[in-house]
């Protein structure tokens, strides 16, 4: 053992606090500085002008993550200057500043506002475990850290990031399946955004049993967090995910609304199921295979006799316009013959004990071995053998148990994982693992059809996730409060990076009541995962299993998700560009507004900018509902109202509180039963009428499914409105193909004129009485228990060529 071995351990078996102690020297690198104090050695480096990363070690040498950042440093210009006490590092964004008696860390943007600041205590060890202790600044509010249950303020509580498989958690349950050690700060003199990057178990904690500090601390490894400035909250999303990466643009098939049970078997009953959609007139886009079409639960198998030709069932299904997805479960047994297992034993793919032999756990199959995705040649070999499904077929995949779970439910921490070379215990890659399995379902769905867009749904995941897959809340109850608590973790993964994300709809444990159902599908409906699962031994749980108003009420939102497919397509896009998620927690838009926080309100969302989304219980028939800053319109009367007010709204079962933001502009389509289904032609905008401002929407298409985007093969407008001019102009389209609609018909909410310019002539405005609804039968005979029905009486309009050139349109007033 050389000398800083044995210095090393003696450090790290102490059970005393030590801090990093005085800074001894330093130097300049290329990208920040580097050096040494007392007790450890550490790094600042500048990752672009709005990021500086931190890094502290014992030491002399770091060892970073290498899944989840996967940008590079890059080379933004920065000042180091020193003085007696501080050393500073300045780029034109913000300055660290370190003391350097004690190594504590305060960020500053430029004009001196103090952002964060490291307490006295700075960054320490107990042990091997690392942390960082910060102070809190006035009336500061956390949000983020990905899936995790709780309010959206996560001031006075803490959390645990550790991969876990829970079935049917509690509301206040932690921790869940997935980890993003992401969060985001605001406060009166700015917000920001620390990543820490280290895969070991860790903690958060906002001031749980503490009024002196917050911090965040792993079991293991190095202190190494990102510290992002913007000004804006929806800023330093986009730099985290520039950091970690972006979701890409999904096959519009997945925006459909997705069927899934544990488990639809024999393949008849999947053929009913499909032709039950197309039946029922409910428009539906995926079927989901679970466990159940696999012989014994073996991965890369169908069960002989309940699908004993998957190719015709497919084929099947694709007639009918859907797609299937397969569950795929990491755990293969180990069964001598079955081909996964012989092979993976031969090529040395599954995760070991130290002493080389293999670790095996229970799963679904019985005794199973597990394939180490930290290793390329696994994840090429997963990768491979998915040929299995899609040559059946299969479009999408579904990744399940990768946290990963075994039952007992305790997996031991010296089972050891290639770690891309750097073999390592599962204390630190238990956390990045299901990342890794979803990775390599992502190559293998593009390797084996090279010609279309994957689609990978994961359950577990780390900061990064986004790159690879769309993510889903697990094992939740069909209750109000998991309905409730469903919608603050898909903002939550929203505000961390992850913009693709949904829960089962209806609940997977437990009996949905006929409202709760309703209520759900009204929801999921804006969300950007729709997809309805339920377990094992419940009753049936699709849309029309509720009896005749609940599907009705299901068929009304169903129908208005892909009426509004435009909208969400043309989200996604962008959202894949900027990072943005589709459902936007308020503290995106209004972070300094406190009522956004109140538990009353703070699972209001804005889903695809336009739509403030107000979710209540089944149970309740009115509601209160807080509009923030602007104007508002209910989205189904367009009854307006002033923003920054708390109103109280109707919130009858078939009537899910909706407000369109004044100004908003959204692109809706003609009813169609799946998403590769043709519309009628006609692009419908609706533009809302504001005072004053000018506001945004980028109209996008393609074909939905292949790579070719990415040549130029899309069709893409930006459509401005400028309140003052009274102007809405449709600018010049870009991209190499030509639009699916050959008409535009605006429609105007909020406006007096009835006749306005397009292109400078005049035009006279049409009108409709138009219902984003349809309206219920009266199944019931007695007259009082009639449903509500709203409709805009004499909505206007007017409709024209929708020619890519330049179209303005004038005098809106
Ligand atoms: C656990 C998953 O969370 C659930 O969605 C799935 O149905 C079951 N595993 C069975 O595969």
């Amino acid at each position: 053992m050389n000398s800083q071995q044995t210095e090393l351990l003696k450090k790290s078996s102490s059970s005393r606090f030590m801090g990093m102690g005085k800074i001894l020297d330093w130097e300049r690198t290329p990208i920040g500085i580097k050096g040494k104090t007392e007790n450890g050695f550490f790094q600042l480096s500048i990752f672009d002008q709005s990021i500086i990363r931190v890094q502290a070690s014992l030491l002399d040498e770091f060892n970073p993550n290498p899944y989840s950042v996967v940008m590079e440093p890059n080379e933004a210009p920065f000042e180091v200057s020193e003085s007696n006490d501080f050393l500073i590092l300045k780029t034109s964004e913000i300055q660290a500043k370190v003391d350097s008696q004690k190594f504590a860390v305060s960020f500053f943007d430029k004009t001196g506002n103090l952002l964060n600041q490291d307490d006295s205590l700075g960054i320490s060890w107990i042990g091997t475990e690392v942390s960082c202790y910060k102070k809190v600044q006035e009336d500061e509010k956390f949000i983020g850290l990905g899936e995790k249950t709780g309010n959206l303020n996560r001031a006075g509580n803490a959390y645990t990031n550790w991969n876990t498989d829970y079935f049917a958690y509690g509301t206040g349950d932690d921790p869940l399946y997935m980890s993003i050690p992401f969060y985001i700060g605001v406060h009166q003199k700015g917000a920001y955004g620390i990543f820490f990057d280290n895969t070991h178990k860790s903690v958060f904690n906002f001031g749980a049993s503490t009024n002196r500090f917050i911090y965040f601390s792993a079991e293991d490894g190095e202190m190494d967090y990102y510290f992002i400035h913007e000004k804006v909250v929806g800023g330093i999303i986009s730099k985290y995910t520039e950091l970690t990466g972006k979701m890409q643009l999904p096959p519009k098939w997945s925006l459909g609304f997705q069927q899934c049970r544990y488990s639809y078997y024999p393949d008849s009953e999947v053929k009913t199921l499909a032709q039950t959609f197309r039946d029922k007139d409910m428009p539906a886009d995926v079927i989901y295979l679970d466990i159940h079409h696999m012989e014994a639960y073996k991965v890369f198998t169908f069960d002989s006799i309940k699908f004993s030709d998957p190719k015709s069932l497919i084929t099947y299904l694709k007639s009918k316009g859907f797609r299937v997805v397969v569950i795929m479960d990491p755990g293969i047994k180990t069964e001598k013959g079955y081909l996964p297992y012989e092979e993976g034993k031969e090529k040395d793919l599954f995760v070991k004990y130290p002493d080389g032999a293999e670790y095996q756990a229970q799963v679904w199959p019985g005794w199973c071995a597990f394939p180490d995705f930290t290793k390329e040649e696994t994840r090429t070999w997963w990768a491979e053998k998915m040929a299995f499904y899609t040559e059946a077929g299969v479009d999408g995949f579904w990744t399940d148990m990768n946290e990963p779970a075994s039952w007992g439910q305790h997996t031991p921490n010296l089972i050891e994982f290639d770690f891309e070379g750097d073999v390592s215990s599962h204390r630190k890659a238990r956390n990045i693992y299901g990342m890794q399995m979803a990775r390599s379902a992502q190559e293998g769905a593009v390797w084996n059809k090279k010609e279309e867009r994957p689609f990978v749904l994961t359950r577990s995941g780390f900061s990064g996730i986004q790159r690879y897959a769309a993510a889903w809340t697990g094992d939740n109850v069909a209750s109000e409060e998991h309905m409730l608590a469903g919608i603050r973790l898909v903002n939550s993964l929203g505000l961390s990076g992850v913009a693709f994300a949904g829960y089962d709809v209806g609940g997977f444990a437990g009996e949905a009541s006929k409202s709760l159902f309703a209520r759900w599908m009204s929801i999921g409906a804006f969300t950007p995962l729709y997809r309805a699962h339920s377990m094992i031994n419940s009753n049936d749980a699709e849309p029309w299993a509720f009896g005749e108003e609940v599907e009705e009420i299901s068929r009304n939102y169903m129908k208005l998700r892909y009426r509004l497919l435009p909208t969400i397509y043309s989200k996604f896009h962008s959202s894949a560009q900027t990072g943005l998620p589709i459902n936007a927690s308020l503290a995106i838009s209004n972070p300094l507004d406190s009522k956004i926080y109140l538990s009353a309100y703070q699972n209001q969302y804005m889903f695809c900018d336009s739509f403030l989304v107000a979710p209540v219980e089944s149970t309740k028939e009115i509601t209160k509902v807080y509009l923030p800053k602007g104007s508002w319109y209910y989205l189904f009367s367009d009854e307006k109202y002033a923003g920054e007010k708390e109103i109280y709204q109707d919130c009858p079962l078939n009537y899910l509180p909706v407000f369109v933001k004044a100004g908003s502009i959204f692109s809706m389509q003609s009813d169609v039963s799946n998403t590769e289904e043709m519309h009628d032609g006609i692009l419908r905008i609706h533009l809302y009428a504001q005072d004053e401002g000018e506001s945004h929407f980028t109209h996008y298409e393609d074909d939905g499914k292949t790579f070719d985007y990415q040549d130029g093969a899309f069709f893409k407008r930006e459509l401005i409105y400028q309140a003052e001019e009274s102007k809405l102009s449709l600018e010049k389209a870009s991209g190499k193909q030509k639009s699916s609609f050959n008409k535009v018909r605006v429609y105007l909410h909020g406006f007096n004129t009835d006749l306005i310019f397009v292109n400078g002539e005049s035009q006279a405005l049409s009108t409709e009485d138009y219902a984003f609804l349809g309206k219920l039968t009266e199944f019931d005979p007695l007259p009082e228990h009639d449903h509500p029905y709203h409709e805009i009486s004499s909505l206007k309009f007017v409709e024209f060529e929708h020619l890519p050139e330049k179209i303005e349109l004038s005098g809106l007033f």
